[in-house]
């Protein structure tokens, strides 16, 4: 038997896992897929080690908040663990209303759709709109699930270079005046913290008829009023034509948003594959988010810490002289610009208490092997004693 298992002939796919290379360098640097046993506030326990987190996007701080693990547990005791269907079939529920009308109006937008993952969303509010022989001109730093969204919606894909709305401008100068365009930006980019360019590319949708599109999963719960997000910062909300997202970032849960006018969300319903055949949100799932909203407008404090620890922060990091690829945010990426030293930097960072994210190209553009932190308004005089060792103590030894 095992013999004959030996030496069964191995499938392309199967010769393709055994020597894949991006699966050898993971291994290798054994570095993804951390398992915590534990986690409380700031803090995770990985290896039986205490460990400060400095990578996670819940940047409020509220994925424990008494108010939103309530929330959570009421929903699953009154509504048990999930609808078991999709929206379009059997899987709609009155929570789901109530939160995507809360959301829709916190966004200022008429109405929403909320889906299981952000993923989801993000990648249906392309697939909801875009067709082939449309053109989608995106920012090439843009998140994954929008790159899967173009591909599956069939439309031609033109890029500009990162948040650069002259590039932007030249492209779209060249293509057919009549073709149906798309514009796709990020709100926060999650790698590099930076604030999109919204003022110049709402000008630039307008003049030429685009359909814009903003992902703003990092903006919502760190910019604009209350938390309001990237287009309320800019207060351009009615010139942004779909505000998509996640709920599992700022508001401590899982699932995803897609927000607009109510004709535009009616069409993505209609449309959009991942909308249409995947299993609803979760009652926990969308009982926290909702608990969450509505604790961003009672306690303005999370988002004032939010601001101060990531001034306090990149304070610090200035000091040291490490670059920070300039963020303006509280996601702030530490370039180091070499794969192996970048491995040291994180690896050190590990030894001496903080949990950070090592990111390698492809996943960042070559040159730019960084170390991904993110800051939470959870974070106190403690945590930031041991990251400010920590990241001193690995800073001397690049
Ligand atoms: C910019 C951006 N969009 C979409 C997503 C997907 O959201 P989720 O992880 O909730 O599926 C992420 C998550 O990393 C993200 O950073």
């Amino acid at each position: 038997m095992i013999q004959s298992f030996l030496n069964r002939k191995k499938s392309p796919i199967q010769q393709r896992c055994l020597t894949d290379d991006f699966t050898r360098l993971r291994n290798r640097y054994e570095i993804w897929y951390n398992v915590a046993e534990k986690q409380r506030g700031t803090r995770v326990t990985v290896e039986g080690k205490e460990l400060v987190m400095l990578a996670s996007n819940e940047y409020l701080g509220l994925y424990d908040h008494p108010k939103v693990v309530e929330a959570g547990n009421k929903a699953l005791k009154e509504w048990g663990t999930g609808t078991m269907g999709a929206r379009s079939a059997n899987g709609g529920r009155r929570f789901h209303i109530e939160l995507e009308e809360k959301l829709a109006d916190f966004l200022g937008k008429e109405a929403c759709h909320v889906s299981s993952a952000g993923y989801l969303s993000c990648m249906s509010s392309i697939t909801g709109f875009a067709q082939r022989g449309d053109v989608v001109l995106v920012d090439k730093n843009m998140h994954s699930s929008v790159w899967d969204g173009i591909r599956l919606s069939m439309a031609e894909v033109e890029r500009f270079s990162h948040n650069r709305p002259e590039h932007l401008k030249t492209l779209i100068h060249e293509l057919d005046p009549k073709a149906a365009k798309i514009i796709a930006i990020e709100g926060i980019y999650s790698m590099e913290g930076h604030i999109c360019d919204l003022p110049k590319f709402v000008e630039i949708a307008e003049e030429n008829d685009g359909f814009l599109i903003m992902d703003d999963a990092h903006g919502l719960g760190v910019l604009g009023n209350q938390g309001r997000g990237t287009a309320d910062h800019f207060d351009l909300v009615d010139r942004v034509d779909i505000i998509t997202g996640s709920l599992s970032k700022s508001l401590g849960s899982t699932g995803g948003f897609v927000a607009g006018d109510r004709a535009a969300i009616d069409y993505l319903r209609t449309h959009s594959k991942q909308v249409i055949f995947s299993a609803a949100l979760s009652p926990c799932q969308a009982a926290a988010a909702q608990a969450a909203l509505q604790v961003m407008q009672e306690e303005p404090e999370w988002l004032e810490r939010l601001w101060s620890n990531t001034h306090r922060y990149k304070a610090f990091l200035k000091d040291l002289g490490l670059d920070t690829w300039e963020s303006e945010t509280p996601a702030i990426p530490i370039i180091i610009g070499d794969r192996e030293k970048a491995y040291y930097f994180w690896k050190r960072l590990k030894e001496k208490g903080v949990f950070a994210i090592f990111a390698t190209a492809p996943g960042v553009p070559p040159g730019k092997d960084l170390v991904r932190t993110a800051i939470s308004a959870r974070h106190d005089d403690a945590d930031f004693d041991i990251i400010e060792d920590a990241i001193r103590y690995a800073a001397e030894k690049l």
